[in-house]
């Protein structure tokens, strides 16, 4: 309890001075932006570390250089002499001392800004893990939650001619945390995607959303605008290369538009892709989006209304170069070497990739899984650790609303089936349909390893079912897995979302020697076999893991700090022997 007595100092004595950086989250502020014009601030940052969180227990960013009787005052900062750090980056690769840093980096800029006429700026995060408390010309802005998704901060009212920014940004992991504190993936730190200055009508669009209507032959589509600044109005929609101008009524700032349409549709053989313009008065957005329905129906998944096998691969956002900033250059590489391995499907798991990794998939046709680290044993029971999750589910969905390739939404990964988990996770499934019946939901869930079967409660409020299994590898029984198969009846489609085993790039050996790729391929090999002879609801698979990653669980001689289930080394020079049998089975399905 803080007691301010008469010698009661603030910055050294108040214990309670996280709470008023909560008492203003940044939520749900993802604008659609995919080819609206942006200025960057990516680039050189000034940063300090501070573990102990002094700028915000002593205001640095008030930047009282002076005190009450306006006499110097010894500062314990300088924003502008501090190191530098580059903006996009994850910290632990920038410093040496920052290898394996958590807490807090205090990272700022200086920026100069004129008017060209716009009547609102907004500043763009595109993400930063995992806590960012914002400040702009000593003003606090707020707080974002979760290290994954976009936040808009809106600046118009203190931005002047010349200006700085502060952001705080703290990755400790955190019991309530989404995810919690404990993970099997690296948990970098730092703003790792770009920084953004957008410049905007006093109304504009804020969010645009397009798709198939479901269920219409492919001949009708659906189109909503979300007007910020106005509550009513015309927008005008003009998709020229199918002879679209329509006029989409505003009301209550919202308006929605059906209209018939028979557009080619979008799939990963011809990922063919429309410009789109959306006017609503001094506002213009742009967007470039593909048209697809995909669906369920029975035990299967219909990609515009064809039965299609999701052969996958699951992979982490991570390059040896970048760690979780991964660049452009590098997600190409990722989604030529899943092609060239015959996949038409990724899990980007288990948390929001880059936005780039979907506007990339637009363009080369892979079909994407999209999920929150909703991962392992969540604080379920805990009310701001769902409204942060269902959080980043919302900027999420906003965010990629419009990706042809994003096909499921996943809210979780091998979570146990107890009653909180249940309320907690069923409660994202229908958020995720609510904001959007034009994809499937979806959960990695783990299979009940006493009666051998699908049981998962949650399998019931999701439409696709994820199944997590190591058979042969954590649990050596191999036979069980057949027997999962045989007694369970999920009456919907089923993913293998993962399966697979460790081995050491280029270490050899017996087909039972551990951590060899002898080992991996033996494994992989009888989980082959099974699908081969696989049940009717078994739609795809996605084998754990594309590439090696950093895991700090992983401590054995052949591991050292890396989770090994990669069929490529981690800087994917390598292809262990597992690649080419997951390569040869999933040529053998191309044609069916
Ligand atoms: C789990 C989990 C992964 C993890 C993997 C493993 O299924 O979902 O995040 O890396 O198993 O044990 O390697």
């Amino acid at each position: 309890m803080d007691t301010k007595t008469g010698n009661f100092q603030e910055g050294i004595h108040f214990a309670g001075f996280e709470a008023q950086y909560r008492e203003k989250l940044i939520m749900d502020t993802v604008i659609t932006d995919y080819k609206r014009v942006k200025e960057s601030l990516s680039g050189s940052w000034n940063y300090a570390v501070d573990q102990y969180d002094t700028c915000l227990r002593a205001k640095w960013y008030e930047e009282n250089y002076e005190n009450d009787a306006g006499m110097p005052y010894p500062m314990d900062f300088s924003f502008d002499t501090w190191d530098t750090i580059k903006v996009p980056s994850v910290w632990n690769l920038q410093e040496e001392m920052l290898k394996l840093y958590e807490g807090t980096i205090v990272y700022t800029k200086t920026f100069k800004y004129t008017n060209h006429g716009e009547s609102r700026v907004f500043i763009k995060i595109g993400a930063s893990n995992y806590q960012t408390v914002v400040f702009v010309n000593k003003q606090f802005m707020g707080t974002h939650l979760g290290g994954d998704t976009p936040f808009f901060v809106e600046v118009t009212d203190v931005l002047e001619k010349d200006n700085r920014i502060v952001l705080a940004v703290n990755n400790t992991r955190r019991r309530t945390n989404v995810p919690c504190e404990n993970t099997d993936w690296f948990n970098y730190g730092g703003i790792h995607r770009d920084v953004e200055i957008m410049r905007l009508p006093k109304a504009f669009i804020q969010n645009f959303k397009i798709a198939l209507v479901p269920n219409s032959d492919f001949k009708k589509i659906k189109a909503a605008v979300y007007i910020n600044g106005a509550t009513n109005g015309t927008a005008k929609l003009h998709i020229s290369e199918l002879g679209v101008s329509t006029d989409i009524k505003i009301e209550g700032g919202k308006g929605i538009v059906i209209f018939d349409a028979a557009p080619m549709l979008w799939d990963v053989d011809n990922p063919k892709l429309y410009d789109i313009e959306v006017i609503f008065e001094d506002d213009m957005l742009k967007e470039r989006v593909g048209f697809r329905e995909i669906k369920t129906e029975g035990e299967n998944i219909l990609l515009n209304g064809n039965k299609i096998f999701l052969r996958g691969i699951c992979t982490h956002e991570e390059s040896v170069e970048n760690g979780r900033a991964i660049t452009e250059a590098e997600i190409r590489q990722n989604f030529m070497l899943a092609k060239e391995m015959n996949c038409n499907f990724m899990r980007l798991a288990h948390y929001p990739h880059t936005e780039k990794a979907a506007q990339i998939a637009d363009e080369t046709g892979i079909l994407l899984w999209e999920e929150i680290p909703v991962y392992w044993a969540i604080e379920f029971n805990h009310e701001p650790t769902y409204r942060d999750a269902e959080n980043q589910l919302i900027e999420l969905i906003s965010r990629d609303y419009n990706r042809a390739s994003v096909i499921i939404w996943s809210v979780g990964n091998e979570n146990a089936d107890t009653d909180d988990r249940l309320v907690f996770m069923s409660n994202l499934a229908k958020k995720a349909k609510a904001m959007d019946d034009t994809r499937l939901t979806s959960a990695a869930c783990l299979v009940d390893h006493f009666e051998y079967k699908i049981k998962d409660r949650l399998c019931e409020f999701v439409d696709v079912i994820g199944i997590n299994e190591y058979y042969g590898w954590y649990v050596p029984d191999f036979s069980k897995l057949m027997r999962v198969f045989k007694n369970s009846d999920p009456q919907k489609p089923v993913i293998i979302s993962e399966f697979g085993a460790c081995a050491m790039p280029k270490l050899r050996g017996t087909k039972d020697d551990m951590f060899t790729e002898d080992k991996q391929l033996h494994v992989f090999e009888q989980q082959i076999d099974a699908f081969k002879n696989g049940p009717s609801y078994l739609s795809g698979l996605s084998p754990w893991i594309f590439y090696d990653f950093r895991c700090p669980r992983r401590t054995h001689m052949h591991q050292k700090y890396y989770n090994r289930k990669g069929l490529l080394s981690p800087d994917k020079s390598h292809k262990k022997l597992a690649y080419y049998a997951m390569k040869e089975y999933y040529a053998s399905l191309v044609s069916k």
